[in-house]
């Protein structure tokens, strides 16, 4: 099955955001305003069939609440593509999702990631043992950057002849971090290049999307068939809502909110992950009142949860 094609056009992704869009996140947001499609952090392959294996199982864990969910990878062993892709279609996972656009210096150094871009031979090994493994019983897709150091159509070309479901592209090159606005008008052309060299692979647009209907408007102008929303949700949790009630929502509510996101944190992970992740969604939620960053303050001298409920029950 292809989960990409059953989706209703233009479909909205949550994006993969390690350390942030874990499992418990995710169930959050599935409860506030849920995506078409969750991404799991990226995990790595290589790290998964070795001694370091345990730690990134948390990275794909999952309940029911966050389906449909595709497991990103990244690393640099097409062997361990292969063992780890089958593991997923076991897992249940609705798809696999390569990592080829990070550009975080750590993992480019080691070659992967967005240092890919630059390596077609690699990339192409390591899209054929994930099909490989995944047998045809989970579509394979890739996220990567328009290039690496400049934009470079080649490398999308090379993509779109990998005989992918889909392709999501953030329209910026790995060089340009987030430091220039997306490029929406180079994704329309890699859309058409598409349209030219592989009609069945879908196409989605990622990059500094705001809101739900900003993501509508950029598919319909660029015909792309989704929209990938990161940041977005730092803004406003219910950014996949039509409508979303962020704004207008009480102060209380939104406390209520991180509580639960507490809350499901210490249930899931119990000390198995360090606590202070939380306090970088104390600006989501915790935003736009007399008081707000002192009251952040507070939450940032906590050390662990329990401190850290009995602070937001404080207010
Ligand atoms: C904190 C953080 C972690 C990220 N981790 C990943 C990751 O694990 N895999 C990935 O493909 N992209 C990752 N990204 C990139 C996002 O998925 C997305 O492409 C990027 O933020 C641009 O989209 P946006 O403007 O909607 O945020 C990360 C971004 C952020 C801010």
């Amino acid at each position: 099955m292809n989960i990409w094609t059953e989706l209703k056009k233009p479909f909205f992704v949550l994006a993969p955001m390690d350390d942030v869009t874990d499992t418990v996140f995710r169930c959050v947001i599935a409860d506030t305003a849920k995506p078409d499609l969750f991404f799991t952090e990226f995990a790595n392959a290589d790290g998964l069939q070795s001694a370091g294996r345990i730690a990134v199982l948390q990275k794909l864990k999952f309940t029911g609440a966050e389906k449909p969910l595709i497991a990103q990878l990244w690393g640099m062993k097409p062997e361990n593509y292969v063992k780890t892709t089958k593991e997923l279609v076991k897992m249940g996972f609705s798809g696999v999702d390569l990592n080829m656009g990070c550009p975080v210096r750590n993992v480019v150094k080691l070659g992967a990631c967005s240092a890919l871009i630059n390596n077609h031979e690699l990339s192409n090994e390591l899209v054929e043992a994930t099909q490989e493994g995944a047998g045809g019983k989970i579509p394979v897709s890739v996220k990567t950057r328009v290039g690496f150091g400049e934009v470079d159509l080649g490398w999308i070309e090379f993509l779109l002849q990998q005989n992918l479901a889909a392709l999501t592209i953030h329209g910026r090159t790995a060089k340009q971090q987030s430091k220039v606005p997306n490029d929406w008008k180079l994704i329309g052309k890699i859309r058409k290049m598409r349209d030219e060299i592989a009609p069945e692979t879908l196409i989605i647009g990622n990059g500094d999307v705001l809101t739900r209907k900003q993501g509508e408007e950029l598919a319909k102008k660029h015909g792309l068939d989704g929209i990938m929303i990161g940041r977005g949700i730092f803004q406003d949790p219910y950014v996949f809502s039509k409508d979303s009630p962020w704004k207008q929502m009480e102060i209380e509510e939104k406390i209520n909110l991180y509580k639960k996101h507490i809350q499901l944190f210490k249930q899931e992970w119990g000390d198995k992950k360090n606590p202070a992740g939380l306090k970088k969604f104390a600006k989501v939620y915790i935003s736009g009142f007399d008081g707000a960053n002192e009251f952040r303050t507070k939450l940032m001298d906590c050390n662990n949860t329990k401190a850290m409920l009995e602070v937001l029950r404080s207010k």
